[in-house]
């Protein structure tokens, strides 16, 4: 059975790669695509030159963007850092901003972290078989806290909330996750910018 978007049934996610069985592949982002969103944006240029290795993959399967459907797929984030700040997403808001998420943690070890406009935190680890529960209004981010393992989540959300990155681009995050002493830590941003 085929639907006219790209999703295979039964479709299904490699519990080891994270890569899907469909004809559409995972989209990419390398050193390259994330220009200024590490702290160390001289750090991330090396890694850009070395190679430009992947960062993370995530799926957009083509569900129609309405309001009955749900948009799924992972995200698989490969572990390393730039300078002492782990690998992560860009981070994004909802278009439609009072939308939630669920992102279950297939396998790997990390840190959704999340920000509502007004400045309220929330961050948690996730290992293998946990879920998080992202609230409508929360900016979030996946890192990867790992020193060996991929980070692989499976996520769900409303097929039509949209994604705002540009907000995330332009301020970053208020919070970055960095290794200090072989162990992750939470540290205020401070490339941060407050316009308000
Ligand atoms: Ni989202």
């Amino acid at each position: 059975m085929k639907h006219p978007f790209y999703v295979e049934i039964p479709l299904s996610f490699d519990r080891i790669t994270g890569i899907a069985n469909c004809s559409k592949p995972a989209l990419e982002r390398r050193y390259s695509d994330m220009k200024n969103m590490y702290f160390d944006e001289e750090k991330r240029k090396e890694k850009e030159k070395g190679g430009n290795n992947l960062i993370y993959r995530f799926y957009d399967l083509g569900i129609p963007k309405k309001e009955g459907d749900l948009a799924f797929g992972t995200s698989i984030i490969y572990p390393g850092k730039v300078g002492n700040e782990y690998h992560m997403t860009n981070g994004h808001f909802h278009t439609i901003l009072d939308t939630a998420e669920i992102y279950y943690c297939q396998s790997g070890h990390g840190i959704m972290m999340m920000e509502s406009p007004e400045g309220d935190i929330l961050y948690k680890e996730m290992k293998s078989g946990q879920v998080i529960y992202v609230p409508g209004r929360y900016a979030h981010r996946s890192i990867n806290i790992s020193s060996s393992e991929t980070l692989i989540t499976f996520y769900v959300f409303r097929a039509d909330a949209g994604h705002d990155y540009g907000s995330i681009k332009e301020k970053g995050f208020r919070k970055l996750v960095v290794e200090d002493g072989g162990h992750w830590t939470v540290i205020d941003n401070p490339r941060w910018k407050n316009y308000e």
